[in-house]
């Protein structure tokens, strides 16, 4: 898996023109951010050797290089979710690619199901932490090289960055709530106990991606900063039938508030 990875990589830095630092994986509800990109570059998945191919509707598979907030960046438009069939280190792959690009700062987004009675649909939650209940462990097997074999996630999600994401939310007069995303493999939504079990695990949110990204970009020292949005509520009561339609919708929405914060942190960060 590592000679693929660099040889990805190889292939990668032999045809981009700039040197990003800063990478977005645009999750559901960041779409339009690509919108914003000054494209200058973009590269379709299945052009790039060993790269893993997107299925799931509504994510199409591209890599944009270009400029946000003034600053290059990389963008994957189109993730890889574990409940499409991709093992651990396929759904990581991109990631450990990004480090062997020199990516420092990595921005990703989901769609989450809101467990915290306080939330409503549509509420930006700024991650601040997460739990992992992937059945199978991104790290799992050989070590890579980019960390240690006990890897540190006691602050998973930069600080300082979310410390600028709610200057920037205030500034903005967007509102923001904090909490904890939990990861799981989907792809069910959960029953309404499943939702319960969930809140008193400590999830403010819980949806079917990020995680697995985040623990490699930590290993690989890649600072990170998430955003949830929460597109329906797992909470007693107010738990209504939800579809992959109505997730897009609700994360669509949302997405001009989403891109503010995100474009304006590139540009300050
Ligand atoms: N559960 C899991 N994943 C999700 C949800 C949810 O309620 N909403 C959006 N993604």
């Amino acid at each position: 898996m590592y000679e693929k990875i660099q040889e990805t990589a190889a292939w990668l830095k032999a045809r981009i023109n700039t040197r990003p630092d800063t990478a977005i994986i645009l999750g559901t509800g960041l779409g339009r951010l690509a919108d914003e990109i000054e494209i200058a570059q973009s590269i379709s998945y299945s052009e790039i050797p060993n790269f893993p191919q997107s299925t799931v509707e509504g994510h199409s598979g591209k890599l944009l290089l270009g400029k946000l907030g003034g600053k290059d960046i990389l963008a994957m438009q189109g993730r890889f979710h574990y409940y499409e069939g991709y093992s651990m280190k396929e759904v990581t792959f991109p990631v450990r690619v990004m480090y062997e690009l020199g990516i420092k700062t990595l921005f990703v987004s989901n769609a989450g199901g809101g467990t915290n009675a306080s939330f409503n649909v549509g509420d930006i939650m700024i991650i601040t932490d997460h739990i992992n209940l992937f059945p199978e462990h991104p790290l799992r097997g050989k070590n890579f090289p980019t960390g240690p074999r006990f890897p540190d996630m006691s602050e998973a999600y930069n600080k300082q960055l979310i410390a600028l994401a709610d200057e920037i939310a205030q500034e903005k007069g967007i509102k923001v709530q904090h909490g904890v995303y939990l990861g799981t493999q989907g792809p069910t939504f959960e029953t309404p106990s499943e939702y319960r079990m969930f809140a008193r695990m400590g999830a403010d949110s819980v949806g079917m991606s990020t995680v697995p990204e985040v623990i490699v970009a930590n290993h690989c020292g890649i600072k990170c900063f998430g955003i949830s949005i929460i597109t329906d509520l797992g909470v007693e009561g107010r738990i209504v039938e939800v579809s992959h339609e109505e997730v897009q919708r609700a994360a669509n929405e949302v997405q001009p508030k989403m891109a503010e914060i995100m474009r304006e942190m590139i540009r300050r960060s």
